[in-house]
């Protein structure tokens, strides 16, 4: 049995693995940290609520001290580290809290697991930091260029990215300096149920049920590398396995895809759906999908500063040593992403309160109206 601390656990990806460690290892407890920003929603823990192993903070990964209490009084052993400001317009629209969460969040969580496992020697050899980073770490690529690997230099493009090359960098200097036990993940574009209607495949389902403007910015035909979110999380489980401490994993789907192509498949799958169910026209009253089409809606609008043109991953070092595969296409992954919106509305209407209105209405002006 384990005793986990899941840092940003009603996010998007905290969430998917809370639900998808509990059914896994039902005997094992597990503290939810999580500041509950815009981007977390405690209704994403709805489904597994009732499990008794389950316990929620809410606290700022920032705050001296919490996390090593919780480390302390709660037998911590695992911890998996999601918490983060993860949304690249935001952080070029406004860094502080990037760096503030992602660097200095980060290192508040270093501390109290070399303070509580090393220091005072609470720690076992089955202790893991286990930090969650991103491919953006590595920069760019041109069209003909190899994917990233393990070894790629870190480039990051975006304040973002930057504060989690930073975040990296810190990882592995506890693990090299104090011999904190760590691992790293760094994946790709994830996708599925909770992700917030910022993100481009949520953000664009969402706008085409009502009626919407989809913005695809420039010239719509950057690359990235999509992953169903419960891949990425059978991804963190093998790298948890006791043989991974001290390794950096990089994590992909295997499916790169322009941003165009991306928009066309959701906006044809949703155009689908309305034709074999009538009752979602009258659902969606203002979504032009299944009549003049969901595409019809895409809008081509100024591009995003600095923008990284295509990420790919070689994932061949996470495949030959942890057996990591995928078991999700991007078809049908996308189906089932697009069921759960329809199916879970009261959601994602219920995420999308007036501070996320504001903000669309100050990065897109008119176009947006909730
Ligand atoms: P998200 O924005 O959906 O969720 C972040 C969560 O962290 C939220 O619940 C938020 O309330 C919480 N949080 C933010 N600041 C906090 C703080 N100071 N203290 C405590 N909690 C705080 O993010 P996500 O998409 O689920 O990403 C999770 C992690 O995975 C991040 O570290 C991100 O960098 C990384 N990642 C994401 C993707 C992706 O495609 N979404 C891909 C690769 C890596
Ligand atoms: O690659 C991993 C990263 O993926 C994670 O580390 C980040 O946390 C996560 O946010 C994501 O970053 P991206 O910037 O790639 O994701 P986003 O969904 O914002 O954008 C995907 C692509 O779509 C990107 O090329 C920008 C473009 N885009 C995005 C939005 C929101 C549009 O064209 N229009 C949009 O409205």
């Amino acid at each position: 049995m384990a005793n986990l601390l899941v840092t940003g656990g009603v996010g998007f990806i905290g969430a998917n693995f809370v639900h998808y460690w509990l059914r896994r290892h039902p005997d094992d407890a597990m503290v939810v940290l999580d500041a509950l920003t815009y981007a977390g929603n405690l209704a994403s823990l709805d489904p597994v609520r009732s499990n008794p192993g389950l316990s929620f903070v809410q606290g700022d990964i920032r705050t001296p001290h919490l996390a090593e209490s919780l480390l302390r009084d709660r037998g911590i052993t695992i911890v998996v580290h999601f918490a983060a400001e993860s949304h690249v317009d935001r952080s070029i629209a406004g860094p502080d809290p990037f760096l503030e969460t992602n660097v200095l969040g980060t290192h508040e969580l270093l501390k109290a697991a070399r303070q509580v496992w090393l220091e005072e020697g609470r720690g076992s050899s089955a202790c893991r930091f286990h930090h969650i980073s991103s491919d953006e770490v590595y920069g760019s690529l041109d069209l003909a260029d190899p994917a990233f690997t393990e070894e790629s230099p870190y480039r990051p493009s975006s304040p973002y990215a930057a504060s989690k090359a930073a975040s990296d960098h810190l990882v592995r200097a506890y693990q090299r300096t104090y011999g904190l036990p760590a691992s790293i993940t760094n994946c790709s574009n994830n996708y599925g149920p909770y992700q917030f209607p910022e993100k481009l495949i949520p953000l664009t389902i969402v706008r085409a049920l009502e009626g919407q403007p989809i913005p695809l910015y420039g010239d719509g035909m950057q690359v990235r590398d999509w992953l169903y979110v419960e891949d990425h999380c059978q991804a963190i489980e093998r790298v948890l396995a006791p043989e991974h401490t001290g390794q950096t994993y990089n994590v992909g789907g295997q499916t790169e895809q322009t941003n165009i192509d991306v928009v066309q498949l959701i906006s044809r799958i949703l155009d689908e759906a309305f034709e074999s169910n009538p009752g979602l026209a009258s659902r969606f009253p203002r979504s032009p999908a299944g009549r003049r089409g969901a595409a019809s809606l895409i809008t081509y609008v100024p591009d995003r500063a600095g923008h990284d043109r295509r990420y790919a991953m070689n994932t061949h070092k996470i495949e030959h040593e942890a057996g990591f595969s995928t078991a999700e296409s991007f078809e049908s992954g996308l189906q089932r992403t697009l069921n759960w919106y329809l199916e879970q509305e009261k959601w994602w209407r219920g995420v999308m309160d007036g501070r996320y209105r504001e903000w669309m209405r100050n990065q897109y002006g008119n176009v947006v109206s909730f």
